[in-house]
């Protein structure tokens, strides 16, 4: 059956292909967007937002914008969101304010006007460090670290050992690391505690690190593939926190599309959280290398910071066998395909490197330790 969907923040990079994937399995889409600067420069209208997409310009804390973009809608999929870990940790109230705040706008909003299904988009990063085994095998949930340069990056054992990372189930109980963390959590837990006190159906995605051609390559705060290819395409060395063995999964924004078309039709996905991933992790070393040889920069070689970005966990790679089996999700995009196709786009972008600021921003404050 065919839906009128809202997207909010449906002018972002993984908005404009939940969008598209939508429009191809023949919903109507509506998009509510700020289309801040830091994301979209100096534009007033989306860039690359297919034009059958209708288009409402707006905060989603304006009032009078969300009930224009939420008249004759039958879901939402919640995509408006600050979105760097770093950044959140010192623009903590423009954080908590979209993220949050903007939420409950929206709910305030649903309250009245009820629709079918909301689904959010939360995060690994709700987890904090993902799940951990010892040597001796015995699963550690609420593995921390206390990150310097003198000391192993890894969270160690009681006897000083590392501990080993293991994929990461939904029932890991959190550890909100980040101010984007807990707005996120905020985000996740508004939604599956009203939705269904309103008689609507709530869905929470938690996604790993989302990458593809369009990401803003000019926003020093997006995610690592997109600052590494801006820094390559501009010919400078990336800079890698730590020692650049922290493992994450790296997921094609196509894949992540798909899980959002799932989640919003598939009859069991209501009331559920689902990790969403490709399913093979990477440190962050073996993709700044991937990439610049994809880039044909391999000449380039990365710079190793030996300092931490506060905030950050060292490894979270995930279990997505419940989103495989509730909802048959299967990720399709293979890495060094995916890495090619960007690669490709990359190379006809001009990108603003701001990297270096952004960075200095963070030292001063403290939060690259
Ligand atoms: C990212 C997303 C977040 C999402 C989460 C899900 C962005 C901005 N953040 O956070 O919205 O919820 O994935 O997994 O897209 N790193 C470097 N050098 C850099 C930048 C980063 O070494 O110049 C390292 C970081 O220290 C970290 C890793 O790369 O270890 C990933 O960082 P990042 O891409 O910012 O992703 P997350 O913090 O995981």
């Amino acid at each position: 059956m065919s839906d009128t969907v809202l997207i909010t923040g449906g002018a972002g990079f993984i908005g404009r292909y939940v969008a598209g994937a939508l429009l191809k399995r023949g919903h109507r889409v509506r998009v509510l967007d700020s289309l801040i600067e830091q994301v979209h420069g100096e534009r007033t209208t989306p860039d690359a937002l297919d034009p059958a997409v209708d288009f409402v310009p707006g905060d989603i804390r304006d009032e009078a914008a969300l009930k224009r973009a939420l008249s004759g809608v039958d879901k939402v999929v919640h995509l408006a969101a600050e979105v760097g870990v770093g950044q959140s940790m010192y623009a903590v109230d423009r954080y908590v304010s979209v993220n949050d705040y903007g939420t409950a706008m929206l709910f305030q909003q649903l309250i009245d006007r009820p629709v079918k299904r909301v689904v959010v988009a939360s995060s690994m990063s709700i987890y904090g460090e993902g799940l951990y085994r010892t040597v001796d095998g015995d699963l550690i949930q609420d593995a921390v670290r206390t990150p310097r340069p003198s000391a192993p990056w890894d969270p160690l054992d009681a006897q000083g050992r590392p501990l080993i990372p293991v994929p990461t189930p939904e029932w890991k109980q959190p550890a909100l690391a980040s101010v984007y963390a807990i707005t996120k959590y905020v985000q996740e837990r508004l939604t599956l505690t009203l939705a269904p006190t309103y008689g609507m159906e709530g869905v929470a995605l938690r996604l790993w690190n989302v990458y593809g051609p369009g990401q803003a390559l000019s926003n020093p705060y997006t995610g690592v593939l997109a600052i590494f290819a801006a820094r390559l395409l501009n010919g400078n060395a990336p800079v890698i926190f730590e020692d650049g063995e922290q493992r994450r999964d790296f997921v094609h924004v196509e894949d992540i599309a798909q899980a959002f078309v799932l989640a919003l039709e598939h009859p069991k996905a209501p009331g559920e959280v689902f990790n969403i991933a490709s399913g093979a992790d990477r440190t962050v070393s073996q993709v700044a290398e991937l990439l610049a040889a994809a880039m044909g920069r391999p000449d380039i070689r990365p710079e190793i910071a030996g300092k931490v970005r506060i905030g950050d966990v060292r490894h979270n790679i995930p279990d997505i066998t419940k989103a495989r089996e509730v909802l048959g999700f299967a990720p399709k995009m293979d890495f060094s395909q995916g890495l090619a196709e960007l690669a490709e786009w990359v190379a006809q972008q001009q990108a603003v490197d701001r990297v270096a600021q952004a960075r200095s921003e963070l030292e001063m404050r403290g939060l690259v330790a």
